[in-house]
């Protein structure tokens, strides 16, 4: 059967993602922590912002290319790091990659992607971002920061936000935490009704371990262990300290993810860092926090320009990417919209996303009246 209408923003991918995946797979991607209320807000803080129309401007030639530490982009945008993409779509990671080459923007690999480096690397034509949590065993730290560099990475996004995993009731009631005969009998309904993903991930995506941390355990396709090991490593004890131990240790850029608040940002300066994501992990870390673009004025004006910031959380069109220039930030890193384009429609749904977003931007700089990216600032926004 053929569509009758063709997905054209992020909440059209959405809305295909949720009939092709397992509920608890959707709500995974789709959730926040607890009443949502910082989900929710990310969203709604970028629609109650104000762009100013300016007319007459001479905007035949609208530019958005730009450079994102170092690597050229044709739009201030990256792909931001997923755990289990691989369960999005069929080895997920590697078709976002690929959608992302194609788009001429960086593609960020989690820690706990489902695909290793190598087949990351294998499938595009340019060298990942490596986003890596801190874990225990700081031997195990060193050797993915090795393979990341010796694989060609150059960009570190350090995750902070995450020194204890927020609590998301969705998780819960869907029955992904529970390894009980009711959780897994939940789980097993809700893979029922969804046959489609069953063959095209479930069975020919395998496998589904974390590919850059296979070597870690004795058994990687024993999920249960597998996860045993890995809530074991995530390291609650992390500090700044620590962020200097691995300045003394990444030779590349590194980027602290998850800093909301301004003495935050400048402690990351101090640190050495080159660069931070304002985030506050799509809202599934602390609920109650302010939204991320509610903090970037106050965080622009105390870095001053010393320190790249890009942001993430809520940025669901070309329309918020420009809102996010204009107060500030470098360039923005997108979550859920592209688990949304893989899910509902693999490599090909990634890239028109990505081409779509560009548009929309490209659309927007036009009517306020810009044609580079230098000329956009604070005045833009009413
Ligand atoms: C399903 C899902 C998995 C995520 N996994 C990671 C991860 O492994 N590492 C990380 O640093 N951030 C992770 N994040 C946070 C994203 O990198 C990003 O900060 C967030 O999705 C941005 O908000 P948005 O989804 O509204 O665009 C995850 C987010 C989602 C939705």
């Amino acid at each position: 059967m053929f569509a009758t209408r063709l997905p054209a923003t992020s909440d059209d991918y959405r809305r295909l993602a949720e009939r092709r995946l397992p509920r608890f797979l959707f709500d995974y991607i789709d959730g926040g922590a607890n009443d949502e209320q910082t989900l929710t807000a990310n969203q709604r803080d970028f629609q109650s912002l104000r762009l100013r129309q300016r007319v007459l401007r001479d905007v035949r030639q609208v530019d958005t290319r730009c450079t994102l530490f170092g690597q050229a982009a044709r739009m201030p945008l990256a792909l931001a790091p997923l755990g289990l993409a691989g369960l999005y779509g069929r080895r997920g990671e590697a078709q976002a990659a690929r959608a992302a080459s194609t788009a001429g923007v960086p593609f960020s690999l989690s820690t706990v992607g489902i695909c290793a480096l190598a087949e990351v690397h294998a499938a595009s034509a340019q060298p990942c971002w490596f986003q890596l949590y801190m874990l225990r065993d700081r031997e195990v730290v060193l050797r993915l920061l090795q393979r990341a560099w010796a694989s060609g990475c150059k960009t570190l996004l350090f995750t902070v936000d995450l020194a204890v995993a927020g609590i998301r009731h969705r998780d819960t009631r869907n029955g992904m935490l529970n390894q009980g005969w009711r959780g897994k009998l939940a789980r097993a309904s809700q893979l029922a009704a969804r046959p489609g993903w069953l063959l095209d991930v479930g069975l020919l995506g395998k496998p589904h371990h974390f590919g850059n941390l296979t070597d870690c355990v004795a058994d990687p396709k024993d999920l249960t262990a597998f996860k045993a090991w890995l809530d074991s490593q995530f390291d609650a004890g992390v500090t700044w300290q620590d962020i200097l131990w691995l300045r003394q240790h990444w030779p590349g850029t590194l980027i602290l993810k998850g800093l909301l608040e301004v003495d935050d940002a400048l402690r990351a300066l101090d640190c050495g860092a080159d660069g931070i994501v304002l985030s506050n992990h799509g809202g599934r870390q602390l609920d109650g926090v302010a939204s991320t673009i509610h903090q970037l004025p106050a965080v622009a004006a105390a870095l001053d320009g010393r320190l790249p910031i890009l942001l993430d959380g809520g940025v669901r069109s070309g329309v918020d990417i420009l809102k996010a220039l204009a107060l500030g930030a470098q360039g923005v890193l997108i979550g859920r919209p592209w688990a949304w384009a893989l899910a509902g429609a693999g490599q090909t749904g990634v890239e028109q996303l990505l081409a779509g977003l560009q548009r929309e931007l490209v659309v927007a700089m036009a009517l306020c009246g810009v044609q580079t990216l230098a000329q956009v600032d604070a005045s833009l926004v009413g």
